[in-house]
């Protein structure tokens, strides 16, 4: 069912820094950070050949990543992002087979239908399907 990685979403406790890492030592093509106050982050998008990096920087009080960096002081992956045809026919699947499904279907930081996928039913990874 799933198709191409989207991207891996890396929540980062100094954005400046992160930027500099990936610009300057890794010398990737990294976009300008963009506020998301519906997902409470700031985003940096990085594109690679084959996929994409999404730096998280907490925004607003009650952003979601918060808690994820105060047990993760030096940042860490947050979640990783697979495509897929079909968001809705996607999540029924997911319920059928008793994985929980974190919410109900959201627009992402890219403007398509997304969702989330409890870790624990996933080999300790936060999953996100994007409807591409
Ligand atoms: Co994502």
């Amino acid at each position: 069912m799933i198709g191409n990685l989207n991207h891996v979403a890396i929540a980062v406790p100094d954005l400046e820094a992160a930027i500099a890492t990936y610009r300057d030592t890794l010398g990737a093509n990294v976009g300008a950070p963009q506020d998301e106050p519906d997902h409470g982050v700031t985003v940096v998008f990085i594109t690679l050949p084959n996929t994409k990096i999404e730096l998280l920087y907490p925004l607003g009080e009650n952003s979601p990543i918060t808690g994820f960096l105060a047990k993760n002081p030096s940042g860490g992956i947050h979640h990783i992002c697979y495509e897929v045809d079909d968001i809705e026919a996607a999540r029924d699947k997911m319920l059928a087979s008793g994985a929980r499904v974190l919410g109900d279907i959201k627009t992402g930081a890219h403007g398509k239908p997304v969702l989330f996928l409890h870790p624990k039913d996933f080999t300790g990874t936060l999953v996100e399907l994007e409807q591409i």
